[in-house]
């Protein structure tokens, strides 16, 4: 009876999107160890090789459906695409649970419903969920709160595509403490490219030798401390990771405020900036009508001189 029963439920369990479900508590342990030693860690076959290329099918989804838009970066005072720095189209996703979907089924009245992609691509809400969970283990073990996440969804689309050195979180202001990525690329190949470089917490150098080289294999799960210098090298097939980032919120916000605070630091030197050059321009227009002046003056008695 218990066996025929385990047979049914067994065959009934969906074969597409079907999910490894690994002791997260235990790897959590192994991540945070990892974090604190070197700074990185990757686990493969995180939620099974399936699941991995459903994920992928749901991502290329969105993608499809137009979603996904040219990655930003922060260029003083505005966001900009600049493809030389990042080549990627990403989207943010919102973390939904069964219940607030349910939810968003029903807008309260006189509200229209907001729109999120990720509903209908249970693969992906799975996959957030797991990331969420390990989020809230990896807190404790790392002994800081990490009491929020954010979820994009990035695609390199080949053609040398990738993303310039940089940082997640600057050292002396973390927003975001930990970077998780999931990455969603069956039959990566080395010449494909697209590989994550990381400098490692005991890189003992800035130079590229110093650095590992980690490839986005499907059903991958890499995890960092956002502090650490990293890069995507050029990608020559369609690369797609989904990507966290874990953050304390109080952390957070006084970030925020940082940031504003530079902008606005920024944004009073760029006045004062203006104002100089307008000063000068100002200068410049009277110098250059005196000048005119002294010329027509000098013309007029040079004329006199000549009657
Ligand atoms: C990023 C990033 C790395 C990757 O989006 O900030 O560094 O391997 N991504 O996709
Ligand atoms: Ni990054």
């Amino acid at each position: 009876m218990l066996a025929a029963l385990a047979g049914v439920s067994a065959s009934l369990r969906p074969v597409r999107g079907e999910m490894a479900d690994p002791p997260l508590d235990a790897l959590a342990k192994d991540a945070a160890t990892a974090l604190s030693g070197k700074g990185f860690f990757v686990l493969d076959n995180f939620l099974g090789s399936r699941f991995g290329a459903d994920a992928r099918l749901q991502a290329e989804a969105l993608d499809a459906a137009g979603h996904l838009k040219p990655g930003k970066i922060s260029k003083g005072l505005t966001l900009e695409e600049d493809t030389k720095v990042r080549g990627d189209r990403i989207i943010w996703l919102k973390h939904t649970n069964l219940a607030g979907t349910q939810k968003r089924a029903e807008p309260p009245a006189g509200k229209t419903q907001q729109s999120n992609p990720l509903v209908g691509h249970a693969t992906l809400e799975m996959l957030l969920e797991k990331l969420d969970q390990l989020r809230a283990l990896i807190g404790p073990e790392i002994e800081i709160t990490l009491n929020m996440a954010t979820y994009m969804l990035a695609c390199y689309p080949g053609a040398g595509t990738g993303y310039v050195r940089h940082r997640d979180a600057s050292p002396e202001h973390p927003g975001r403490r930990v970077t998780a990525i999931y990455y969603l690329n069956p039959d990566w190949v080395d010449a494909d490219g697209g590989q994550l470089r990381i400098w490692p917490n005991d890189a003992g150098g800035d130079d590229i030798e110093h650095a590992t080289l980690i490839s986005p294999l499907c059903d991958r799960l890499l995890l960092f401390t956002s502090t650490l210098e990293h890069e995507v090298t050029p990608s020559f097939n369609t690369r797609f990771a989904l990507t966290s980032w874990f953050y304390n919120r109080s952390e957070m916000q006084a970030m925020l405020l940082h940031e504003e605070k530079e902008k606005s630091d920024l944004s009073d030197k760029m006045a004062a900036r203006k104002e100089l050059k307008e000063l000068m321009a100002r200068m410049m227009a009277k110098k250059i009508l005196a000048a005119a002046a002294s010329n027509k003056d000098g013309k007029d008695s040079d004329g006199d001189q000549e009657q």
